[in-house]
């Protein structure tokens, strides 16, 4: 690439180097990963050449380019999908700049960018989206985002694309829209996630978000594959879909050329992307990465249950006793001790344990009889297999880097420590929902759709409502906690994936401290949970009263809206606006807020709860 400045080179082409004539811009140009004297700029050349193609850029003070700072030119071709991305340096700090491509005589569109902000910068202001699905909506909310002159970045927290086929989730409403995934299988391959990229850049909404201001972000499962882990997906089965590991490869090598992000520090592996972001001595960002790094597989509520047992006396292998005497059981050497899976008569008021272990077998061989069920062994799960020590979200390493990070951060006097987070961290236990929603309400969505069937059921147990965020985690979420306590951090959280809204506690399960606040954004497009239920009112407003009753450490919750996060911070004090669009079904709507919490430093490591502004 060369570089230099001047007052402008776009418009003079080296006259030796053969430029496509047929070259456009149709995927916009964004810019990305700002530090205190560098950003990302990005576009892509639509064009026919089959070779390398010679791609000018400047930057300047101005939109008209009057004032050009830095300028250069570099190249692209196929085998970076004609991505270009530039990493411009030696900018000046806090400072807003405009940048544009040309590739023969065309131009792009211009964009506007803005550096990290220096030390004595008296605010902050950020946008927090996530779940952007192409076919389930308009893109409203970045729309929006257009619309605040004063954002220092847009925070994507992952689901920027998702890899569903145009038949699979949202297709339906992709459909009416118009709006149908492209390519309509399931991506596996490079060049299909390539071409959805290509696909989610060519909306108008979304470019415009891109041209207005700086993106930070990072994945969550949907760039790569549904509930994806460190080795693995849930809906990733390698007999059908091939090896895992090339498709993740084929996925993040799309992203890096598709997303206005920095390629991975020397050292730095492509999938671990955490980083550190200091906004003055206002707020630290640290994106952490829960996903690929070293996440463990999800448990599940079904296939990893623990039942409760009997212990059957084996002295007579042809006639197990159960045994009932606890002094009798010690007595016994293990080797004539096992275990068996109980299950109970629930035909009547109070469920009866089967002790006979021929009926027990004959259950076993030839499944339950109706009225029969074992039954969860709730606490030994949670303790054993949830709880389970050696599970992660960030892994060791991460760990570390993150220790260090949020004390650099204190040590620097920055007066919030932001985690970009993708699934919820809050402590939450679901509601009964089966009890919870008149039967009317819900009976079609449980008599046709097993899968919400499914779930409504399993919520009879109170377990965490869902085991793929940090709840399915507890351990690895006490060591962020104990970071975070040991570090005097003031820890604001903030995390998507949900696609509802979120105001919550975090507490330390040991002695009930609060450790920090975290708020959750909606989705930009993508539907919420509790619409698999219907959409009449009622069920959201059941959802969030249950929920919020059920879980003390959640002060809010919405369960019906789409929209974003603008959270403002000054030294002692996060705001967090909840913008919520009135609708994603039209490109007409209208944005209101919906709430404003309050989050105020008390003393270094302590911050308040959230409180509603009124
Ligand atoms: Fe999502």
């Amino acid at each position: 690439m060369l570089a230099g400045s001047g007052t402008s080179i776009l418009g003079c082409a080296e006259p030796f180097i053969e430029e496509p004539t047929d070259a456009t811009f149709l995927h916009g140009v964004a810019s990305g990963d700002p530090r205190i004297d560098a950003v990302i700029l990005w576009t892509r050349v639509t064009t026919n050449a089959r070779t390398e193609v010679p791609v000018h850029w400047a930057i300047a003070q101005d939109p008209e380019f009057s004032k050009v700072v830095r300028f250069g030119k570099t190249q692209t071709s196929a085998s970076a999908d004609f991505t270009v991305k530039i990493d411009v340096q030696e900018l000046k700090r806090g400072e807003i700049y405009y940048y544009r491509f040309k590739v023969g005589d065309k131009y792009s569109p211009v964009g506007r960018t803005k550096t990290l902000p220096s030390s004595d910068v008296e605010k902050i202001s950020l946008a927090i989206v996530s779940c952007s699905h192409y076919a389930f909506g308009y893109f409203n909310v970045y729309r929006e985002l257009t619309r605040h002159n004063d954002l220092d970045a847009v925070i994507h927290l992952g689901d920027y694309i998702y890899e569903a086929g145009a038949e699979g989730y949202g297709g339906e409403i992709g459909k009416t829209l118009g709006r149908q995934h492209q390519p309509a299988n399931e991506l596996l391959t490079l060049q299909d996630y390539r071409q959805r990229f290509a696909q989610y850049r060519t909306d108008p909404d979304l470019q415009a978000a891109h041209a207005s201001t700086p993106f930070i972000t990072i994945w969550d499962d949907h760039e790569t594959a549904d509930n994806a882990w460190a080795s693995g997906a849930v809906y990733h089965d390698p007999k059908t879909k091939g090896d895992w590991t090339e498709r993740r490869n084929a996925a993040l090598q799309a992203y890096y050329e598709w997303m206005p992000i920095r390629d991975p520090e020397p050292g730095q592996l492509f999938y671990q992307l955490h980083r550190t972001y200091d906004f003055g001595t206002i707020a630290s960002l640290h994106i952490i990465e829960s996903r690929l790094t070293a996440r463990s597989q999800q448990v599940s509520y079904s296939k990893d249950m623990v039942y409760k047992t009997t212990p059957f006396d084996f002295s007579d292998p042809k006639n197990p006793k159960p045994i009932r005497n606890e002094a009798y059981l010690a007595t016994l050497p293990a080797a004539l001790v096992r275990y068996v899976k109980t299950p109970f008569d629930m035909r009547g008021d109070i469920p009866i344990p089967i002790l006979d272990y021929g009926q027990i077998e004959a259950f076993s061989l030839n499944g339950l009889p109706e009225g029969f069920d074992y039954s969860p062994d709730l606490e030994t799960f949670r303790r054993d297999v949830l709880g389970d020590e050696n599970r992660q979200m960030l892994g060791a390493r991460q760990e570390a880097w993150l220790a260090k990070e949020l004390r650099d951060s204190r040590a620097k006097n920055i007066s919030w420590q932001i985690l970009g987070n993708q699934t919820l961290m809050v402590r939450m236990d679901a509601p009964y929902l089966v009890d919870a929603f008149p039967e009317e309400l819900i009976a079609d969505a449980k008599n046709n759709n097993p899968y919400v069937r499914d779930w409504l059921d399993v919520t009879r147990y109170g377990l965490p409502i869902n085991s793929d965020s940090w709840d399915g985690y507890p351990a690895a979420r006490k060591r962020v906690f104990d970071i975070a306590r040991s570090t005097n951090a003031n820890l604001l959280v903030v995390a998507g994936d949900t696609h509802n809204f979120w105001a919550n506690e975090l507490h330390d399960e040991t002695d009930g401290k609060r450790i920090g606040v975290e708020f959750g954004t909606s989705s930009v497009t993508s539907m919420g949970g509790y619409e698999w239920l219907g959409d009449a009112p009622e069920i959201f407003s059941i959802a969030e009263q249950k929920m919020m009753e059920k879980n003390k450490a959640v002060r809010f919750f919405n369960a019906r809206d789409r929209g974003y996060i603008h959270l403002e911070l000054t030294s002692d004090k996060a705001h967090a606006n909840f913008i919520k669009v009135d609708t994603v079904r039209s490109r007409k709507y209208t944005a209101d807020r919906l709430k404003r919490f309050t989050v105020t430093i008390d003393s270094p490591g302590n911050i308040s709860a959230p409180e509603e502004d009124r």
